[in-house]
């Protein structure tokens, strides 16, 4: 029985999925029934290292989504359009959609998840976060049984490559991002990745599958790593952290009748050494959950490139190809009720915290006047707003300045920017907040 596929994009990831599909040998033994039957383009004088015919490329990708002889799309061409409007065609048509595509899900969910539940097909996105490594499926099912309390990843290795740089050479942000970008590790417009929207994209659909509910995206906060400064990466070595840009789900807490809210926020954050996340260095994506009963359960691995995407991505084929094995043998027919576990819910709106209601510790680095009374002055500013500190040390002098690095204790982030704000007004006690990062 032969599933008949077709390949929208054949740039890094559309080309790891098509070498998969042609060399089934040794893999699992559906790989054999799958067929690319079309492949949809840009361009078709561009050379591939792929061996097909020629018949089978085309730049015409509404022929392949409307093509009633393929079962399956695979969608990599990426960006929001026209890859929404092919998707929905492809459901709309009773193919099943595979794609790798974060923006397009973060922002799309539910107009595509309701197309697929009203036509019978899945949309299976396994590649769109943490590349090859399984989080989408583990999520949806292995660990469906717990309640999910956190999810916190390093899910965007440009970033990570950068800030594992910057922490081992000691390097500014702005020399490092110019070698990424030459070597291919940041793209030539690196927006996406450093001010922490891809990772915002991901950790949102993340959390919509664990906690069961739709996430409005331009709710997740996002900050990005282009603020952090070689001094903060040393301090934060001296004080035992590492940086790292963290993307974080949390479940508020709640008290009985009120509505659950949701942490959503994406930024810096100063890791403490020992913590499992703190030792995920270069491209390399790490995604820790904590559930009940199940505690804690971390997955590593490479969030990127082309033979892990395309890992994750005919893994989903395979799970559409076998469930589609099933009902042929089955001879099952009329609308496909589809399989719970499998589908993506996405029924109600899941409510997100405002930023300043968000609970975390800070690491604070002030540029003050070097006069007697400074640091009694920060202790002050802070305690008027109930934020209690774990440390406040003053560092290098210079010129008439000295640095002050604080490090508070679990704070609302609105008392916190209260604080701040008085602070910033002292101009004859503080000269600069030169870093302000929250702690993990
Ligand atoms: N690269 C990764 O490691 C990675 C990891 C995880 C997820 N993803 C996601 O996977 C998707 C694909 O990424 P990629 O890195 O493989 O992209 P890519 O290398 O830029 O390839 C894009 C492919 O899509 C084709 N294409 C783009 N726009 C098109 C259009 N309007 N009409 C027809 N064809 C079009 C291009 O055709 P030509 O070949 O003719 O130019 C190319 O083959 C994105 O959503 C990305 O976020 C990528």
């Amino acid at each position: 029985m032969t599933f008949k596929v077709g390949l929208l994009g054949l740039g890094t990831v559309g080309s790891g999925t098509a070498k998969i599909l042609l060399d089934p040998a040794g893999r699992h033994p559906l790989v054999k029934e799958l067929e690319i039957a079309k492949i949809g383009v840009r361009s078709l004088d561009k050379p591939r290292d792929i061996d097909l015919p020629a018949t089978c490329f085309t730049t015409d990708l509404e022929a392949i989504v409307t093509d009633p002889d393929i079962d399956i799309i695979v969608e990599v061409i990426g960006g929001l359009e026209p890859a929404r409007t092919l998707m929905l065609k492809a459901i709309e048509n009773g193919k099943h959609v595979v794609t790798a595509n974060k923006a397009a899900v973060a922002l799309y969910s539910d107009e595509l998840f309701t197309a697929a539940e009203k036509a019978g097909v899945y949309v299976l996105l396994e590649a769109a976060v943490g590349g090859g490594i399984p989080v989408i499926e583990p999520l949806k099912q292995s660990l469906c049984s717990n309640k999910i309390n956190r999810i916190t990843g390093i899910i965007n290795g440009t970033t990570n490559y950068i800030l594992t740089r910057m922490k081992n050479e000691g390097g500014d942000f702005g020399d490092i991002l110019a070698d990424a970008q030459a070597l291919g590790y940041a793209e030539a417009d690196p927006t996406a990745d450093v001010d922490g929207l891809d990772a915002a994209d991901k950790i949102a659909i993340l959390a919509a599958l664990a906690y069961g509910g739709r996430v409005d995206r331009a709710q997740v906060h996002s900050e990005g790593i282009r603020t952090v400064a070689a001094a903060d990466i040393a301090y934060a070595d001296s004080l035992g952290f590492v940086i790292k840009l963290l993307a974080v789900a949390q479940r508020c807490e709640s008290q009985p009748g009120e509505t659950e809210k949701l942490e959503m926020r994406v930024h810096p954050t100063l890791v403490p050494n020992d913590h499992p996340l703190a030792s995920v260095n270069d491209v390399n994506n790490a995604i820790f959950v904590e559930g009940n009963p199940v505690g804690k359960v971390m997955f590593f691995g490479p969030g990127a490139g082309s033979g892990p995407t395309a890992s994750a991505v005919v893994a989903d084929v395979l799970n559409i190809a076998a469930l589609l094995q099933v009902e042929k043998g089955s001879n099952q027919t009329g609308t496909r009720s589809l399989d719970p576990l499998l589908a993506c819910s996405h029924q109600h709106e899941c409510q997100v915290a405002p930023i300043s209601e968000t609970v975390t510790r800070f690491y604070v680095r002030l540029i003050a006047n070097d006069q007697p009374g400074v640091i009694g002055f920060v202790g002050t500013c802070f305690g008027n707003h109930g934020v209690s500190l774990e440390s406040i040390v003053q560092t290098h002098r210079k010129d008439g300045s000295a640095e002050i690095a604080v490090v508070t204790h679990d704070v609302q982030e609105g008392k916190f920017r209260q604080a701040m704000d008085e602070l910033i007004a002292s101009k004859e006690q503080i000269n600069d907040v030169a870093a302000v990062i929250r702690v993990l």
